[in-house]
């Protein structure tokens, strides 16, 4: 069993009996979020792409001692600022105590917020406790979902907020291409240009028989 926790925005803090992990940790300046840095001690941070909405307060809580996971570039630059990292690409996969990530496509950009190149965007498939749960980063919809789906999820953290990810009815697409289990939009609401409604996304999910969460930051699922 994991515990899957909605941080705000794209941030979420994934709980397993070994391992917690916590996924573009935007807390610090993001208006809806559930907590600050300082509430939270991940082993490792994931990080789909660079951009300041999904690096946030990474160096922070790499320097209260977690680890960071994501691409070679990303890497090098938390490395620079003094973070401990794992340097990774596309396809690649990595094994922690009680699970094992893998990072796939995500159609973006990604670069610091000081311009630095942030090497491709990703999405990643974490497998946590027996349960394998999908981050899509930022992203377009894309018909490589459908290869992402074959992994067997069971549960898909979809952007929905449009104007720089998806918007809701790509992301309902994307769940015919993906098939999981449980579904938790992402990334909307945060400021006015991505305004949706997560409720009625989760009943559009749930009429495609994907059970649809729209949880308010600091809620959270068990799977
Ligand atoms: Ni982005
Ligand atoms: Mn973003």
């Amino acid at each position: 069993m994991a515990k899957v926790t909605f941080l705000g925005h794209a941030a979420v803090l994934l709980e397993g009996a070994e391992t917690t992990l916590v996924i573009d940790p935007f807390l610090t300046g993001n208006p809806v979020a559930a907590t600050g840095p300082e509430a939270i001690k991940p082993d490792l941070i994931v990080l789909t792409h660079a951009h300041g909405d999904h690096w946030g307060d990474t160096l922070t809580l790499a320097g209260k001692g977690a680890t960071v996971v994501s691409t070679y570039e990303i890497a090098v630059y938390a490395e620079k600022h003094g973070a401990q990292a794992f340097a990774m690409n596309i396809g690649g996969s990595y094994s922690f105590p009680g699970g094992r990530l893998k990072f796939y496509p995500a159609w973006h950009s990604s670069s610091f917020p000081d311009g630095t190149y942030g090497g491709m965007p990703m999405g990643v498939v974490i497998e946590l406790d027996g349960k394998k749960i999908y981050h899509a980063g930022d992203t377009a919809l894309f018909s490589d979902m459908r290869i992402i789906g074959q992994e067997g999820l069971d549960l898909a953290l979809l952007p929905i907020g449009d104007t720089f990810t998806m918007g809701p009815n790509d992301a309902l697409a994307a769940l015919e291409l993906l098939r999981p289990k449980q579904v938790i939009p992402i990334h909307y609401n945060t400021f006015p240009v991505i305004e949706q409604d997560g409720a009625a996304f989760a009943e559009q999910a749930g009429a495609l028989g994907v059970r649809g969460h729209a949880l308010k930051p600091g809620g959270a699922v068990e799977i």
